[in-house]
């Protein structure tokens, strides 16, 4: 299944995407915004995925552009079918990309997708709180912060508070322009 919208596609992640994931994940650049606690390792991350595409409390998406250029990772966990709600979290790896409007088209693809065809209704995210760029994504979409977990995470010796945010459907603003869910195979 493929999510297709305003000239990005958002695909099941593979097997072959672990080096990506990777690289991307250990960019110094990239993850100073990234609540993860150690490096990630290929060896361990091709264990992770063996596990994890059979799992259906999650869904994790490859960015791509049309021409097929994978350039990020986006992707629901703890879906919850009882409470209806699930986290979200998206990582643009390469930085080329970043600020030109392709993280805010993302997030809404993928909300329109959770609520509309997951049945969801709630998506919510743990943010750090100097994420100025998350912060103004999530805010347009109708995220509301709602609460703060203080002093949550030691960062190079240093305490750090973390948003915890959430968006309802009947709350949610979408903007993007066009949407399509393209089933396996067609
Ligand atoms: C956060 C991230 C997803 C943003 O993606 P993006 O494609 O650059 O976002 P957009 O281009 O849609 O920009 C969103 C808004 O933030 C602003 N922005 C982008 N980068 C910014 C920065 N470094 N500082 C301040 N504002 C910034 C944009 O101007 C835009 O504002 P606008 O809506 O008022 O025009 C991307 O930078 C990223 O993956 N970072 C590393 C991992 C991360 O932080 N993930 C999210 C938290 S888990």
């Amino acid at each position: 299944m493929i999510i297709e919208g305003d000239g990005i596609r958002l695909r099941a992640m593979e097997k072959a995407d672990m080096p990506l994931k990777v690289k991307w994940y250990n960019d110094p650049v990239v993850n100073k915004t990234l609540i993860i606690d150690e490096p990630l390792e290929l060896e361990k991350s091709l264990k992770w995925f063996e596990k994890a595409k059979d799992d259906s409390s999650r869904r994790d998406f490859v960015i791509e552009t049309t021409e097929g250029e994978p350039i990020g990772i986006i992707g629901l966990l703890s879906i919850s079918q009882k409470h209806r709600n699930a986290e979200c979290i998206c990582v643009i790896g390469e930085k080329d990309f970043w600020g030109k409007g392709i993280g805010s088209v993302v997030h809404s693809l993928l909300l329109k997708y959770s609520f509309e065809e997951l049945g969801l209704n709630k998506i919510w995210a743990v943010i750090y709180t100097n994420n100025t760029a998350i912060i103004k994504i999530v805010e347009k979409l109708g995220f509301k912060i709602e609460g703060t977990l203080r002093e949550d995470k030691c960062i190079n010796g240093k305490m750090i508070d973390l948003h915890r945010i959430g968006v309802l459907k009947s709350e949610f603003i979408s903007c993007h322009k066009s949407y399509k869910v393209v089933a396996k195979g067609q």
